[in-house]
């Protein structure tokens, strides 16, 4: 655990004024940016966030990018395979946005692929069916939506820019994925049947996305204050839940709680126990999918060497030329 103003990366205490006025700066609402004083933890901590979001989005191709060869009609495989490359642009711009802290993406590929680096534990589950595609769209976007769109006014310039473009990204996806779950509960008992299971299996894990509870959450208060954070993680997931609970009843289908109901007095709907210890498990590395997922994402990684290779000679060669014509 960071906390703010103890000491910087060579452990001198940080001086009280630059301190005061980077709080004072964040509390007007202006934009931190890279070459701008910031307290070592302030730095720690958007890299440890930022990463974990670049990581969540290149991981979470894989879920999807299984159905894609399988895909029911053209139409589905070309929408699904822009979604996906969607998620990997996202990747490709935090990773990017991670790099002005002073990291180097060989580094934070090199934590993934060590295990040490986490990603969303919602990755980690698996997507039997065509239905999944739907579910995942309509509520594992539905619920990046929730907390990517505070991130836009994100203290961290480069952090708040990069969210601009990829929520307007992420409600196409929540959208796809919602028009899939749709014509399935209009479909064949089947296809009904289908969706409902895609729903039983999703529904869960995503709340699970927004984080431990508020009790537990251990970055919560500094992250508000550095205004990385806009809402608790407990505010974001009633959020989720007050909007997408009359979608599902719009579908037909039955959100998998017994215990969900609306509740006059606070305006929300309550809801059953969330299994904390399943999140837990998953985020120790003990889900349905840890080891494949990051075993996919080895085998990518090594498959691709010739490509870097390829791509460092190249740069080399231009180098050369160019020392040569000056
Ligand atoms: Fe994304
Ligand atoms: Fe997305």
């Amino acid at each position: 655990m960071y906390s703010q103003g103890l000491t910087d990366a060579k452990g001198q205490e940080e001086p009280a004024d630059l301190l005061a006025e980077f709080q004072a700066k964040i509390d007007r609402e202006e934009k931190i940016e890279p070459r701008d004083w910031m307290p070592m933890a302030y730095r720690k901590t958007l890299i440890r966030q930022m990463s974990q979001h670049a990581h969540s989005e290149i991981v979470g191709q894989l879920p999807e990018g299984n159905w894609i060869t399988r895909a029911p009609t053209l139409n589905r495989k070309m929408i699904l395979l822009a979604k996906v490359q969607d998620e990997a642009g996202h990747g490709l711009y935090i990773y990017s946005a991670t790099e002005t802290l002073g990291v180097s993406r060989d580094q934070l590929t090199d934590e993934l692929l060590t295990g040490k680096a986490k990603y969303s534990s919602i990755f980690n589950y698996p997507t039997p069916s065509w239905a999944d595609m739907g579910a995942i769209g309509w509520l594992v976007d539905g619920a990046a939506i929730m907390n990517q769109v505070p991130l836009c006014r994100c203290s961290y310039g480069p952090y708040a820019r990069s969210m601009v473009r990829i929520c307007k990204e992420e409600s196409f996806h929540q959208r796809q994925g919602y028009e899939i779950m749709t014509v399935l509960a209009r479909g064949t008992q089947a296809q009904k049947d289908m969706a409902q299971r895609a729903l039983n299996r999703t529904w869960w894990p995503s709340l699970m996305m927004f984080g431990p509870s508020d009790k537990n959450s251990t970055h919560s208060a500094q992250s508000m204050k550095w205004k990385i954070k806009r809402f608790s993680n407990d505010e974001l997931r009633q959020k989720f839940i007050d909007a997408t609970v009359p979608q599902a009843e719009h579908l037909g289908l039955t959100i998998p709680d017994p215990d969900l109901k609306w509740n006059e007095e606070t305006g929300h709907y309550d809801h059953g126990e969330i299994n904390w210890d399943e999140l837990f498990q998953v985020i120790k590395g003990n889900g349905p999918c840890n080891k494949e997922r990051l075993q996919a994402r080895i085998d990518a990684h090594e498959n691709g060497e010739w490509v870097r290779e390829a791509a460092q000679t190249y740069q080399q060669k231009q180098n050369n030329q160019h020392n040569e014509a000056a």
